[in-house]
């Protein structure tokens, strides 16, 4: 009996099998929902603090869009610089104050663990929305939910991750959901920034079928989804490494035409340059539709942890 009530949701690493499909198919039903009918009143009465200490366009917009629909609503900020931070106020005096509004808590923050030590000093339950170059849980559960949607049963197709895989936390989130799969993994990214080798070798220990390689092409030729992400210019202590691999992997259409047409291509956006706009229009190009279940996953996220679904 799966129980997320009152749950942190900090990483992918801390979700069983069962809880996983436990919030797909709670976001599934929201889905069917909200295509009869536009909103409900299942949160009504429950605050979300969005505490966005760094930038985000999709998370913070998806979590508020998520808890408007189930009827609640959403106190928040954008920007460190608007809030007392800019006067020198700690973390953890921040996450006390508002834990004396809010029912729940998503945030932002550019430092790693920054989720869990706003965890330990709160009540509310706190949802990870991107630490640092660590993990961002409820983006690969979206990721998760986006794949089963455009693919079907995972077991045994294979997911081709490429670009910035030392510091996207988004893939790092992802390999702890995808683990339980049963999918063959592939890493493609310029040798400075692979996937951590503990995180490889981890899943490799677990029995996960991981491949690594530099080619995109000959990646993308086996392929059944390709989950494109952006060279992280923020994590770079020198701008001089971040010119010289920017332009690392970049998706054509004419790649995509003759290696491989049908494959489902994801990313979690913002994109740079890293997929050409002529390749928006391919039936398998399902960044935007991602997305867009962003709200569908977080919806079942915040209905789970307070105890409404
Ligand atoms: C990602 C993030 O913030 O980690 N974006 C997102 O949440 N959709 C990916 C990125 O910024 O590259």
């Amino acid at each position: 009996m799966v129980n997320l009530k009152g749950k942190d949701i900090l990483d992918g690493g801390s979700l069983s099998r069962e809880e996983i499909d436990c919030i797909m198919d709670v976001a599934g039903q929201f889905r069917a929902h909200l295509e009869k009918q536009r909103s409900l009143d299942l949160l009504k009465g429950n605050v979300l603090a969005a505490l966005f200490f760094e930038p985000s366009t999709r998370t913070r917009l998806s979590f508020e869009t998520a808890m408007h629909r189930l009827g609640g609503s959403v106190i928040g900020f954008s920007s460190a610089e608007s809030t007392s931070v800019s006067k020198g106020e700690t973390l953890v005096d921040t996450i006390r104050t508002v834990d004396q509004y809010a029912d729940i808590i998503a945030m932002r923050h550019p430092t790693i663990g920054a989720a869990r030590v706003a965890a330990d000093a709160a009540k509310a339950p706190v949802l990870n929305g991107g630490d640092g170059a660590g993990q961002h849980p409820t983006q690969a559960l979206l990721d998760l939910f986006t794949m089963q949607t455009e693919l079907g049963s995972l077991e045994g197709k294979t997911l081709v991750l490429c670009g910035d895989l030392k510091n996207g936390r988004t893939v790092h989130s992802g390999v702890e959901i995808y683990k339980h799969f049963k999918m063959r993994l592939v890493f493609v990214a310029p040798d400075a920034l692979r996937m951590p080798v503990e995180i490889t070798e981890r899943l490799r220990g677990l029995g996960v079928t991981v491949e690594e390689t530099s080619d995109l092409a000959a990646a993308l030729k086996v392929a059944d989804v390709l989950y494109m992400t952006r060279i992280q210019k923020e994590r770079f202590a020198d701008p001089a490494e971040y010119e010289r691999l920017k332009n690392s992997y970049i998706l054509s259409r004419e790649l995509v035409d003759c290696s491989n047409p049908r494959v489902t291509v994801m990313h979690p956006l913002p994109r740079v340059n890293e997929i050409e706009t002529a390749v928006d229009d391919l039936s398998g190009a399902a960044y935007f539709r991602q997305a867009g279940n962003g709200v569908y996953v977080r919806m079942a996220l915040m209905a789970l942890i307070l105890g409404k679904a």
